[in-house]
């Protein structure tokens, strides 16, 4: 088994909070196993371009602290044709590089291991992105800092709605998933938490909001995933509620981008560095096509083929304490 000597690494996808961390750990695991490492800029279309720089133990200094990805990171189209790959590899040849560390969501796996397969490339992903929707492993390298993040602004929008009685609809991120809305809405003692695993319809909505008013609630935070069938038009959302339920003015907030950005919680920090060095512990294993990922506070491997977006199951456990905390 020949065993990689020269490793790059690279960010693809939505960045998350901690793919810094994560450079900085498969950078410094490499020096730390006299491996040499290679930065492949701009995610996947760097590859294609040759956008690479060489790194070293100290060309990651202070980056832990940073949100963002100093390698940066883009959609590549190109990618995805069979020609696009063939340069790509080409370029990896050219430069001795013999293994690839990929940093991001499930469809940064899909495309690494089309490639794997292609070329009969060893890579390794790491999870990194903000939605912790990513089968085979409890959470993703961001999570925890876009939860953060966002109990923040609910906080602060909170003072708003208590001083003027007001109702808030307030909108976060998660394609796909609830995981963000209904731990944020959890941690921020939301009234009502919508998410796509599970359609709440309006009528309920209507009722459970009318029942918070009977019971002296003077003001509301409704948290909305971006992804919920209802909440695909939040602004349409506040009217209908406006229309329907007189005593209540609402407002809307859109989180957004803010819950990407920001520096990496000390958690986020610590599951990037833990996964970082995981990848590299893997290529040194001879594994390939794998997601380095954390299972019980394990860190574990799985093939990208099970690393594909989560489940739609719901935490019937958390939507529990949900509904019994916002009596
Ligand atoms: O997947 C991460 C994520 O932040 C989602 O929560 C969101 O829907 C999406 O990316 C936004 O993508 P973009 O930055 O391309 O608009």
């Amino acid at each position: 088994m020949n065993l990689p000597k020269k490793i790059g690494v690279l960010t693809s996808g939505g960045d998350a909070p901690g793919m810094n961390a994560a450079i900085r750990a498969v950078v410094r695991a490499c020096a730390y196993h006299d491996l040499e490492s290679v930065g492949v800029y701009r995610g996947f279309q760097g590859l294609l371009e040759g956008d690479f720089n060489p790194l070293d133990a100290r060309s990651v200094k202070n980056i832990i602290n940073r949100g963002g990805t100093f390698l940066k990171s883009a959609r590549s189209e190109e990618f995805r044709t069979v020609e696009g790959r063939k340069k790509a590899f080409r370029n990896l040849k050219n430069e001795n590089i013999d293994a690839l560390v990929v940093i991001g969501g499930d469809g940064t796996f899909a495309g690494a291991s089309i490639f794997a397969n292609e070329f009969n490339f060893p890579i390794v992903g790491l999870p990194g992105t903000i939605d912790n929707d990513i089968n085979g492993t409890d959470y993703t390298i961001g999570y925890d800092t876009a939860l953060n993040t966002v109990v923040e602004a609910i906080d602060k929008i909170r003072d708003t709605a208590n001083s003027h009685n007001r109702l808030f609809l307030v909108e976060v991120m998660g394609r796909d998933a609830g995981d963000i809305a209904l731990n944020a809405g959890i941690g921020a003692g939301a009234e009502e938490i919508l998410i796509p695993e599970q359609n709440m319809g309006r009528e309920r909505l209507l009722e459970s909001l009318s029942r918070s008013k009977i019971s002296g609630k003077t003001s509301s935070i409704v948290v909305v995933s971006e992804g919920d069938q209802i909440g695909k038009n939040i602004f349409g959302l506040a009217e209908f509620i406006e229309e329907n339920l007189k005593e209540y003015e609402v407002r809307v907030t859109v989180l957004g981008h803010i819950q990407r950005g920001g520096a990496p919680s000390c958690y986020d920090r610590v599951l990037a560095s833990r996964l970082g060095v995981g990848a590299i512990d893997a290529l040194l294993r001879g594994e390939t096509n794998v997601m380095i990922g954390i299972v019980h506070n394990k860190v574990t491997s799985v093939p990208f083929s099970e690393a594909t977006k989560g489940s739609n199951e719901i935490d019937a456990e958390l939507i529990r304490v949900a509904d019994i905390i916002s009596i």
